[in-house]
């Protein structure tokens, strides 16, 4: 059973693709308006945990409750924004950056409703707080994959989600857009009072927004403040470096 207004619940999850366990005993829960990242070595299972968390995989035991409800079916659609880890565009999608990131708007506000000036300033503002806005009116299927990869992290910041679930979205960019996604990710929260689930190895231009640190490697290993997470001599801050070094570590 959820507690009251919990967005996200996962109890005793355990999945293997084959034999080989992947994830063992997890526990796992969300409530509104909370921020926190999910951490773990390539290939401790993070990917997956969130693929069972949002329905697209069955776990082998253990429940989910997605907005109260099994995620199969869960329905509501737009109070939940996912992004990849590698997202796929469909062969047929001819189109503009602009026409995919109004989408998550309007998956928002009804496929019916007119667009107001509120949701022109939200879809603005998601093309800019991903350095798209110059290249809006380009046919997404040209841009590049790093690209493409923004044009869907502005199209589920446009939906205004009330949790917002992200694989690791800012891998290998630069220290200037991990600015400018930490700044979208304030103005998501503040705004809309969303919560985010955050994959990520890069954690230096989030750390002081974090409410919670959950470190996976098959099985949660940590699962608190970055404060408690700081006192066990790890640093998310100014050391950037730290974190993948003490994860390798571990276990
Ligand atoms: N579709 C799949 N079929 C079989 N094994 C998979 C599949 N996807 C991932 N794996 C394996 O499961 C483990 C966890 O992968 P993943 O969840 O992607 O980890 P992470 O996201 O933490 O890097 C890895 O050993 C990976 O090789
Ligand atoms: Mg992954």
């Amino acid at each position: 059973m959820s507690g009251p207004g919990e967005l996200l619940r996962a109890q005793a999850l355990s999945f293997g693709y084959g034999a080989e366990p992947i994830l063992r005993d997890v526990d796992l829960s969300i409530d509104p308006k909370e921020f926190v990242a999910l951490v773990g070595p390539n290939g401790s299972g993070k990917s997956t945990l969130l693929k069972i968390l949002l329905g697209l995989l069955k776990p082998d035991s253990g429940s989910v409750e997605l907005f109260g409800v099994e995620p199969s079916r869960f329905r509501e659609r737009w109070r939940l924004g996912y992004v990849p880890q590698r997202p796929s565009l469909g062969r047929e999608l001819p189109a503009t950056v602009q026409e995919v990131v109004s989408m998550g708007r309007l998956s928002r506000v009804g496929w019916r409703a007119r667009q107001r000036p509120a949701d022109r300033r939200e879809i603005e503002h998601a093309l800019d707080s991903v350095a798209l806005f110059e290249l809006r009116s380009r046919p997404i299927n040209e841009l590049s994959v790093g690209q493409q990869q923004r044009a869907f992290i502005a199209r589920a910041f446009a939906s205004s989600p009330e949790l917002l679930v992200l694989d690791e979205p800012i891998a290998g960019v630069d220290t200037e857009s991990q600015q400018r996604f930490r700044d979208s990710l304030a103005h998501l929260r503040r705004e809309h009072g969303s919560a985010v689930l955050l994959v990520s190895h890069e954690l230096g231009a989030v750390a002081e927004d974090l409410d919670r640190v959950i470190v996976l490697k098959g099985a949660v290993v940590f699962d608190g403040s970055p404060k408690e997470l700081v006192a066990q001599g790890v640093s998310l801050g100014i050391h950037g470096e730290d974190l993948p070094l003490w994860l390798e570590r571990l276990g």
